[in-house]
């Protein structure tokens, strides 16, 4: 798909960004703000979401290279100013149902892919980290100085990769770490295994948001679109500003509970039930302080709340009618797909893709 990359601004133009999972949930909605801000921008993603597209947003987006990125060479990164980095395994599921294999991807894999971004000249890597690295961490507010607590492998390899892809550092490459809240809203490459797009296509298929557990747990969220401001920011910002630097990406505002997050998606999907059970299930509960990333990283601020990220969310689901059959359908599941790619034989169990 060489050739569909958008002619350059002039403020940004002669700077080239690759982003490594261009095709999954964040990728498709930061590749067309990068479009739209004039970057000279390529993707690469090796597709593992690719039949799955929930709605048209007419917005340009740049050719996607189909790499896995265990198996990009230096080559493939040469000529690039910045690599931004989403392509892993992306969530506690996922990486819960092969070890082994997370860690080959979303660890060695993505430690690997730095070290080659070096060895090729680029001169910027922008990982995509996460605010589960604190875990367990109770009603304390975790600030990026705070001693991670990960409680899954998922978030484990976030940790290590952190702490390799920071050995790297010096004064031809910066790596900047960018620790996301969970998203949420609206991306055309959708996922609804994420707590708010969850809820909400509960609430817009079965009008009765059901918990079995008592919603405590708190959990910072932050807009899709808000992650990509995040990252286009990281792009920008004088190397001094991000150098080896770790930022919470999100907002002190959007520090929720599970239990309000429901109840705000209830009210915003007219005829929806709410009903909050009583069991502790989760051990995964964090508060997050987002003031370094509000102090330091020049130009970046949420727009985005859950009520506006729900009321968004139920406009889509209008405007294409959306079916149960859809809100279940195995690609906006992450795990499902994988599961039904790995059950028909169409990647092995490496997840490398068989050619037909
Ligand atoms: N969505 C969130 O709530 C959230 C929160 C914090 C951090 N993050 C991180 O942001 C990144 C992107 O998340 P997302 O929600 O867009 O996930 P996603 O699953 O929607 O997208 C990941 C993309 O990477 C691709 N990919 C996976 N393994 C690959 C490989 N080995 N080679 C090439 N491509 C590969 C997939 O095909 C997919 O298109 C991930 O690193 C994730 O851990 C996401």
């Amino acid at each position: 798909m060489e050739g569909l990359v958008k002619p350059a601004s002039a403020a940004n133009g002669d700077r080239r960004v690759l982003v490594t999972g261009a095709e999954g949930y964040i990728g498709c909605i930061l590749t067309a703000r990068l479009v739209e801000a004039g970057f000279a921008v390529d993707g690469l993603d090796t597709g593992f979401y690719q039949n799955g597209w929930l709605f048209h947003d007419g917005r340009d987006r740049p050719g996607v290279r189909c790499r896995d990125t265990r198996r990009v060479s230096v080559d493939d990164l040469a000529g690039y100013d910045t690599v931004v980095h989403l392509a892993e395994l992306s969530n506690d599921p996922l990486c819960e149902l092969n070890e082994d294999l997370s860690f080959d991807v979303n660890h060695r894999g993505s430690v690997a892919l730095a070290r080659k971004a070096k060895e090729a000249g680029v001169k910027r890597f922008v990982y995509a980290s996460s605010c589960s690295v604190y875990g367990a961490a109770g009603a304390e507010e975790k600030t990026e100085e705070s001693e991670p607590n990960p409680q899954t492998a998922y978030a484990r390899c976030k940790v290590l990769s952190e702490r390799d892809i920071t050995e790297l550092a010096d004064d031809k490459f910066s790596p900047v770490f960018l620790r996301n809240a969970t998203a949420f809203g609206a991306s055309p490459r959708m996922r609804f295994d994420i707590v708010l797009n969850n809820l909400a296509g509960i609430a817009w298929t079965m009008k009765c948001i059901k918990m079995t557990s008592d919603g405590t747990p708190w959990r910072p969220l932050v807009h899709v679109e808000d992650i990509s401001t995040a990252v286009i920011c990281a792009i920008e910002a004088p190397t001094e500003a991000i150098h080896g630097q770790i930022f919470n990406v999100g907002s002190d505002e959007q520090n929720y509970r599970i239990r309000e997050i429901a109840e705000t998606v209830g009210e915003t999907f007219p005829g929806c039930s709410v009903e909050i059970g009583s069991s502790v299930g989760d051990n995964r509960s964090y508060r997050v302080s987002f003031a370094k990333i509000r102090d330091k990283l020049p130009g970046f601020a949420c727009r985005w709340n859950v009520r506006a990220g729900a009321e968004q969310l139920r406009r889509v689901f209008e405007s294409i009618g959306m079916t149960d059959a859809v809100f279940n359908a195995a690609p906006f599941t992450r795990l499902k797909q994988l599961r039904h790619l790995v059950q028909t034989q169409q990647v092995d169990n490496s997840l490398f893709w068989r050619t037909a």
